[in-house]
């Protein structure tokens, strides 16, 4: 089975692009690196994108990108996921800096981007803003977390790291505990989308800057139970949800466990159902409120 290593770029969409580009820019730290009539791109190191930006009536993500290794055969991708009855298309260049791709759809109608990276981008880590690592995870709420659940395992070769009782999933594509995941509601739309950074200064730097330009926390700082990352939410202005976060647990695929912390319970620290328990959310103890669910 051919499986993504890595979340590329979540692409969005939003009737104030420009509000969003200045938020990206000025107060998280990403770099511009391409424009034109229909989209924005910005992006953190050495892709050329990790969050693509539109204009439409109303704020939501509507596409995925993940890369497959170099050596991995992007035809022999295709034909894995029509195995599974799943209708493909093949398009170049339909992005800067990715000749060929495979594009489907996941069951709730995000679409997944799935390429080759053969160029990288040269653009430096910003000095102003924030100035995350990478895009780490996208979570969303959906209808049926099973059967999306399923999806992203068979077609696209996630594995569970983690669930909340029956109703929340926690879904690896390489080291990071999670890179998607997926919480059962009544409605198939964006959670939050989550970018990395270094450390827990980082994060407190990065939570008196976002204070300093308006953004007010709507949970957080906390450590979360599942993960066991460092996290800080914020609105951003296109009104989804951001979250900053640090020290994700890392998984030992060989060993089968994630790499030991002081802060883990369980010795060693594998994969499983943890109960819905307040510890699962935050184990500092303050539980997420009513917002964080709009
Ligand atoms: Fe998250």
């Amino acid at each position: 089975m051919i499986r993504v290593k890595k979340i590329a770029h979540a692409v969005y969409e939003m009737p104030d692009v420009d509000k969003q580009i200045e938020y990206y820019t000025d107060v998280i730290g990403l770099t511009v690196t391409d424009k034109n009539k229909d989209a924005v791109y910005l992006a953190s190191t050495i892709d050329h994108h990790s969050v693509v930006l539109h204009k439409s009536a109303q704020a939501k993500c509507v596409r995925l990108g993940f890369q497959i290794a170099p050596d991995d055969d992007l035809g022999a991708f295709e034909k894995q996921v029509q195995g599974h009855g799943i209708k493909t298309q093949r398009r170049k260049d339909a992005e800067p800096s990715i000749a060929d791709m495979v594009t489907f759809e996941d069951p709730k109608g995000t679409v997944m981007e799935v390429f080759k990276r053969e160029a990288f981008s040269g653009q430096r880590f910003p000095a102003k803003g924030i100035v995350p690592h990478k895009l780490g995870h996208v979570a969303f709420f959906v209808t049926d977390v099973k059967h999306v659940t399923k999806f992203y395992c068979d077609v696209l070769g996630f594995r569970e790291s983690d669930w909340m009782g029956d109703f929340f999933s926690f879904l690896r594509c390489g080291r990071d505990h999670h890179t998607i995941n997926l919480m059962q509601i009544d409605a198939n739309r964006h959670f939050h989308t989550a970018f990395e950074l270094r450390d827990w200064a980082h994060l407190q730097t990065a939570c008196d800057f976002l204070s300093l330009n308006g953004y007010k926390l709507i949970w957080g700082p906390g450590r979360h139970g599942i993960g066991h990352n460092l996290f800080a939410y914020h609105r951003a202005p296109n009104g989804l949800i951001t979250e900053l976060f640090a020290e994700l647990d890392q998984v030992n695929e060989e060993l089968g466990y994630f790499e030991p912390r002081p802060w883990h319970r369980d010795r060693p620290q594998k994969p499983k159902v943890w109960p819905k328990d307040p510890a699962a959310a935050n184990l500092w103890g303050i539980m997420p409120p009513d917002e964080m669910m709009k």
